[in-house]
């Protein structure tokens, strides 16, 4: 959580800082604030903090805008220390300045330390301590790295900083562990951010830095050392991403926006993977030879969130598609116990940031114990990728809403091409009934585009239902992380109290629930599972349920049973979450957008969960 921003070159530091930092509110919206060094005087530090949103930042500068060329920002997400101006980065101690993302474990005990110094804090955030930490050498004469250097060895937690320095006229100094922090390679500029589209309007060469790593920035180059001190080199990688794939382009948020780019996110998950003869799967970089897809005993997946949803639905392809006996884990509780995994066992993570903590930790576990591990991430180089033995990537392009709609739905691509990859090596899958498979996968950006069209009149329904307190959501087999998947949606962006159910696990519980005022969305395809599903929604419209249905075409009697039905196309069965989680994302939005909630950074939420 947290977004942190810095700029060394020749132009005024203060804007590009706050476009970057507007590009990474997604991870935290508690504060922001920025620190500039002007010439001024033989070297100042302008610094201006404000709590809340960015946009108070904005108009803070815009009233007294900070003149120089290098400076350093940050948005954040609350840890240590409630939101306020107080709480907000940069602290400034003496001549430096520093921003953080992360959570510095031992703040507690060095701040004693330096308080028995005689030394005060003005704020109640562990980051405040490297501050001082970078005075204290600062002020016994190290220069800016060497202070950097002996600040980062008495931190101990996750960090992500960046340093500026009044009388260090010429560069910035940042440091990395276990909190992302990517280096921004300009003509005659440096930039440093802890994600790419803050810096992808002004360069797309980037250097990720790896874990205990500590550059210098500098108008001419980057100078990284490891954490001994040693000189590191590191290949400059070109990301494809345009800025413009980071704009809103005319929609009212950027979730509805992602919404809508969902088919293109599939389409190009898919691209390059299945052989023009549709007879077979190749993914690059995954690793997975046919003996090493043979040789697998199961497959665990481990996620968060959406993402675990998509592991859900991973799950079933790799049961049904590929044979091979596979599990969904929550990385928070398959980390928090002691998991039986192993050598024949591939553990794929699934994360659309790549720096879920529990999913990196889950990941990092498995390794230890002897698993394969495969990153199905969004994000390339980001830490699970690299804690893994081979990546299935999804090209979703970057996600700014902090509700995940169309990394989700290219989860589903890569974890659908991965089933049928193994699905084939192992034998289970025959060249024609691969080649269906594959048809059918490659048609499925066309019926989602259909989907979307067909139901972005859902906003209707979205207002006659909005003032409704709670909802349960009922899926069967497949469905039923779809219908996770659509609670998930409804309470992270509207507030409202949504449940996710496995419909046969109704009448077992949730079913008290159930009356006039309780909206019902029934995630219901023609599919072997639709008997028992139509069984269900007899069950709730009896109790007189408001039964909403989504399925995949016309049927009377789910007609008659429903308020309202959404239909959205056919597939083959196996595919049917690509197409039915479509009208859940939209009738969320329509409900957010109609309640007038922050649709893109729903409260207490941050894109990325970096912390545990
Ligand atoms: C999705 O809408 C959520 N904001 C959240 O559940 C998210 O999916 C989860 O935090 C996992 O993130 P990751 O995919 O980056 O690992």
């Amino acid at each position: 959580m947290c977004g942190i921003v810095a700029y060394v070159g020749p132009k005024e530091a203060a804007p590009l800082i706050l476009e970057g930092l507007r590009r990474l509110e997604y991870r935290g919206y508690d504060s922001a604030g920025i620190a500039v060094r002007s010439d001024a005087g033989g070297g100042t530090l302008a610094v201006v903090r404000c709590e809340g949103k960015l946009a108070r930042l904005e108009e803070a500068v815009r009233r007294a805008p900070p003149s120089g060329t290098r400076g350093v920002g940050h948005t954040r997400w609350a840890t240590h220390g409630r939101p306020s101006e107080r709480n907000a980065h940069p602290p400034q101690v003496g001549r430096v300045a520093v921003v953080h993302n992360g959570i510095i474990e031992n703040h507690l005990e060095v701040r004693r330390r330096l308080e028995g110094q005689g030394r005060t804090f003005a704020s109640e955030t562990d980051t405040e301590i490297a501050a001082h930490l970078l005075d204290e050498a600062l002020a016994a004469g190290a220069s800016l790295v060497e202070a950097m250097r002996r600040a980062v060895r008495q931190i101990e937690g996750s960090y992500a900083l960046a340093a500026v320095d009044a009388r260090t006229g010429d560069r910035l100094v940042v440091a990395k562990n276990a909190s992302p922090l990517i280096l921004g390679i300009g003509d005659g500029e440096m930039f440093a951010a802890s994600d790419i589209p803050a810096i992808l309007p002004y360069t797309n060469r980037v250097i990720p830095l790896e874990e205990g790593e500590l550059a210098e920035l500098t108008r001419d180059g980057v100078r990284i050392e490891d954490a001994a001190g040693r000189p590191v080199s590191r290949a400059v990688r070109r990301i494809d991403w345009s800025p413009l794939q980071a704009e809103k382009g005319g929609f009212k948020h950027f979730m509805l926006k992602e919404i809508h780019e969902q088919p293109r996110a599939v389409e190009d998950t898919l691209r390059g993977r299945i052989v023009a003869d549709r007879t077979g799967v190749f993914l690059e970089g995954a690793e997975l030879d046919d003996e090493t897809a043979r040789s697998l005993h199961r497959v665990v997946l481990v996620a968060c969130g959406t993402s675990f949803h998509a592991a859900m639905s991973g799950q079933r392809w790799l049961e049904g598609l590929a044979g091979v006996p596979a599990v969904a884990e929550l990385a928070s509780e398959f980390r928090g116990r002691e998991p039986i995994v192993g050598e024949h066992d591939l553990v794929v993570a699934v994360s659309q940031s790549g720096e879920t903590i529990d999913t990196l930790a889950a990941a990092k576990l498995a390794r230890e114990r002897g698993a394969r591990i495969l990153a199905v991430a969004n994000v390339l180089d980001s830490a699970i990728p690299r804690a893994a033995h081979g990546s299935l990537y999804t090209h979703a392009g970057p996600e700014i809403g902090v509700a995940s709609t169309k990394c989700f739905v290219a989860q589903l691509a890569a974890l659908a091409l991965l089933a049928l990859r193994l699905g084939s090596a192992r034998g289970r899958l025959d060249a024609g009934g691969l080649a269906e498979l594959t048809a059918a996968l490659l048609r499925i950006p066309g019926r989602m585009r259909e989907a979307i069209a067909r139901n972005s009149g859902v906003e209707t329904l979205g207002r006659a239902l909005a003032s409704a307190p709670n909802w349960l959501y009922l899926g069967r087999g497949r469905s039923y992380p779809i219908a996770l998947e659509g609670a998930l949606k409804l309470k992270e962006i509207s507030y409202i109290h949504a449940e996710g159910y496995a419909a046969g696990e109704m009448k077992h519980g949730p079913i008290a629930l159930i009356d006039r005022n309780v909206p019902v969305v029934a995630v219901v395809p023609h599919d072997e599972q639709f008997e028992k599903m139509m069984g269900n929604v007899h069950e709730v419209h009896a109790r007189e349920a408001r039964v909403v249905a989504v399925t995949d075409r016309e049927d009377p009697e789910l007609r008659t049973l429903s308020e309202e039905v959404l239909t959205v196309g056919e597939t083959l069965p196996a595919f049917s979450p690509f197409l039915t989680v479509l009208p859940l994302q939209l009738l969320a939005y329509h409900i957010a957008d109609f309640k007038g909630t922050d649709v893109d950074q729903p409260r207490n939420l941050a894109k990325t969960v970096t912390v545990e």
